[in-house]
């Protein structure tokens, strides 16, 4: 009997297609004739294109054709309601409006890269321009606009009887502590830029992109809208993805573009973004502004617990940020909470989800003004968190599916020596460096949607799992042979699994930390569905040698077949009946009564250790720990190693990550990985991550809940944290470098 991989430490079934650069990433799908692309963005941030001379363009060598305003593509509008239109709400070169810097102006096509880029240097254009709203502070407040029940609410009020606002629950609370936090642009920075290939059939009917995706299903859904085509005529795939964190959760104008150039010229075309356009044509984390205010009791309860906050939306769409959602409005028992989540439009850049989108800018203010409740009541900040426990959802008063946070402050706080710890700042110090030690909480939404996966058992004993989601480097495509494996009872080398394909059963989005809780249950089903359909054929197909025997007397265990003293592979038994294969394809989703009874999330408990120089004030994350619980846990190297890059996530965010906006101009000016700054291996230590596998019981099969974005909430708390224990200096906007710590 196979020892079944679930939950072991398995490694990437594509692991080794990836080291050996066999695996192909958008733009290195091969396609004979193809024709390159180079998109020209626009140098202003609001205005009107007045000329745009191509004619030097148009003349370079190789160059095949330059689509601009005035030799557009000819899109039309997708048809009413679509949501292509939510994250970008115009289509691209269709008219001279600039609507922010780095927006696409032009296409030149050649047919090297060399030559479309040499030639796109040759355009000259000028522009009527207007003045942008540019500035965060000086539009603000913004609008709470409503927000789809998706989404919403933006926000919420709820007072304990007697209590006339949340002003008077803090008034009336004995320790007040508030603070308004900044939270600059950040950027996804996935390693594969942002790329398409696109290749039309001979008639021009149906169109292939082959684009790095978050969902095959969402990328072919949004470019059939955009192209005025019926969804069975575009077919995307993104057999390998080089990195995601929300960037490719929608698509961007790469695949758009890419695919309408090759409509026009009748050839395939490859569109390549360079580095700086991914900073501005794919959307990035907006700035926030957002003032978090907690009243507690002496003992360190909590009374009143408010969030407000005002997000930059751009013109064009983009994604709605709710910092208190999911955090101020989940975590902690609060008689009255209060939640006003605000949204002030600019000219800027698509804005879109980044790794815990609301939830990770959420949490660096929540947890580092628990941190402080627990600073004025003289408490140990652990301890504040267990008088603060949630039993219930403090916004819907719901019960959670399943919650084990106080074990990962228990364990996690054993595991890192927190009992080490000194409450007084500046207390420990290892030559010219002041040590400090500090901890937060980790929230994230356990969401699961309805999908479809299929399991295909076949003549030589081996097995087909397919499923339309994507594996952008979260290890999607080792779990769904894991599950097949282990539910079929066969060894994993015996299980192939396929996704990436939007021509595959309808599979889920990777985003929302919840491919693998979403894609799990539809596995196991679509596994006991092929066994169940294999006992059926094997009573009732007549070269079966069952056929005509009890059903019952057919049992199937470690992908055999046994029943009246004999027993065969299922390969030998479909192989008898002359049959190549067996598919079995199934949707599950959670029942809307158990989405009625619970709140699902996940949670987590991080621990950090920093050094801060003394002198030159630079701060170095120096041991980390973390501990989740985030349901059964299906391939724990792969658990452990999101949460590692949560936990880096939050290092960039707490002491990297900016990208300055130039006033003048309303260009993002670290758009480049010279400046804008993301931790590297230097700035990283041993982090160690501890999962604790309890199976959510109310999730669906196998109870495996969200876990890829938990480790990016609460990290950048638990080191702000730590560097107000080591410094004194406490630091309420984003990143804290090192001349906010200067003595
Ligand atoms: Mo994630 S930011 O939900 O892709």
């Amino acid at each position: 009997m196979p020892v079944s991989p679930l939950g072991r430490e398995i490694d990437r079934v594509d692991g080794r297609s990836k080291v050996t650069g066999v695996a192909q990433y958008a733009a290195d799908h091969p396609v004979t004739d193809v024709a390159y692309a180079y998109v020209v963005t626009s140098t202003i941030a609001k205005g009107r294109i007045a000329r745009m001379d191509t004619a030097a363009a148009v003349a370079a060598p190789g160059v095949l054709a330059v689509f601009n305003p005035d030799r557009n593509l000819g899109f039309r509008p997708p048809p009413a309601g679509s949501q292509a239109l939510t994250v970008e709400n115009y289509l691209p070169l269709q008219d001279r409006e600039v609507r922010y810097y780095g927006q696409a102006i032009a296409v030149v096509v050649a047919e090297t890269f060399e030559q479309a880029r040499d030639a796109a240097a040759l355009i000259a254009t000028t522009y009527e321009t207007a003045s942008p709203r540019l500035s965060l502070e000086a539009h603000s407040p913004g609008v709470t606009p409503p927000l789809p029940p998706t989404v919403g609410p933006a926000a919420v009020t709820v007072l304990a009887p007697g209590v006339d606002s949340i002003d008077a629950a803090l008034a009336a609370s004995d320790l007040v502590v508030q603070a308004t936090f900044h939270q600059p642009v950040q950027h996804h920075v996935a390693m594969e830029p942002h790329a398409a290939v696109a290749q039309w059939n001979e008639a021009r009917t149906e169109v292939t992109v082959w684009t790095g995706s978050q969902s095959p299903m969402v990328a072919a859904q949004l470019l059939a809208d955009r192209l005025n085509l019926p969804l069975q005529a575009v077919r995307v795939i993104c057999t390998y993805t080089g990195g995601g964190f929300g960037s490719r959760v929608w698509t961007w104008n790469d695949s758009i573009l890419a695919a309408g150039a090759a409509y026009q010229l009748g050839r395939p075309v490859k569109l390549v973004m360079t580095r700086e356009q991914v900073f501005t044509m794919v959307g990035h984390r907006g700035q926030i502004n957002h003032t978090v205010r907690l009243g507690a009791s002496r003992a360190g309860v909590l009374q009143a617990v408010s969030h407000d906050s005002d997000a930059e939306v751009p013109a064009v769409g983009g994604w709605p940020m709710l910092p208190a959602t999911d955090t101020t409005d989940s975590l902690y028992k609060t008689p009255n909470l209060h939640i006003r989540q605000r949204f002030v439009t600019l000219d800027m850049p698509p804005t879109w989800a980044m790794r815990g989108p609301n939830e990770a800018p959420g949490a660096f203010a929540l947890e580092t003004l628990m941190d402080e409740i627990a600073v004025r009541a003289g408490i140990d900040p652990v301890e504040v968190r267990l008088r603060n426990y949630a039993d219930v959802s403090p916004r819907t008063g719901k019960a959670f599916s399943s919650k084990h946070l106080r074990d990962c402050y228990r364990i996690g706080a054993r595991r890192f020596g927190w009992s080490a710890r000194r409450a007084e700042p500046r207390s420990r110090t290892d030559g010219q460096w002041l040590i400090g030690m500090g901890m937060a909480t980790a929230i994230y939404p356990g969401n699961r949607m309805p999908v479809n996966a299929s399991v295909e058992l076949r003549d030589d004993d081996t097995a087909i799992v397919s499923t339309a989601t994507s594996d952008m480097g979260t290890g999607a495509l080792t779990v769904i042979a894991i599950v097949g494996a282990d539910q079929l009872g066969i060894p994993l080398r015996k299980v192939t699994p396929r996704l990436g394909d939007s021509k595959l059963p309808p599979g889920a989005t990777a985003a929302g930390s919840a491919a693998t809780s979403s894609t799990v249950p539809s596995v196991v089903a679509a596994a006991e569905g092929a066994i169940a359909e294999l006992r059926r054929l094997a009573v009732t197909e007549p070269a079966s040698p069952w056929h005509g025997a009890d059903p019952a007397y057919v049992t199937y265990a470690d992908g055999r077949l046994s029943g009246a003293g004999r027993t065969m592979t299922f390969g030998r038994l479909l192989a008898a009946l002359g049959r190549k294969s067996l598919l079995v394809d199934r949707q599950t989703a959670l029942a809307p009564e158990t989405i009625a009874q619970y709140e699902f999330h996940s949670f987590g408990a991080h621990f950090c250790e920093v050094r801060v120089n003394r002198f030159t004030g630079e701060p170095r994350v120096s041991r980390f720990t973390t501990v989740v619980d985030a349901g059964r846990v299906v391939n724990a190297q792969a658990a452990r190693g999101q949460i590692v890059g949560g936990v880096i996530f939050g290092i960039g965010q707490a002491l990297l990550e900016k990208n300055p906006l130039e006033t003048a101009t309303g260009r993002l000016a670290a758009s480049n990985m010279a400046d804008y700054m993301v931790p590297v291996n230097a700035d990283v230590p041993d982090i160690d991550v501890h999962l604790l596998s309890e199976p959510d019981p109310n999730v669906g099969a196998l109870g495996t809940r969200g876990l890829g974005e938990l480790g990016a909430v609460g990290s950048a708390a638990a080191i702000g944290n730590a560097i107000y224990n080591a410094t004194g200096i406490r630091r309420y906007d984003l990143p804290i470098t090192l001349d906010k710590l200067l003595p």
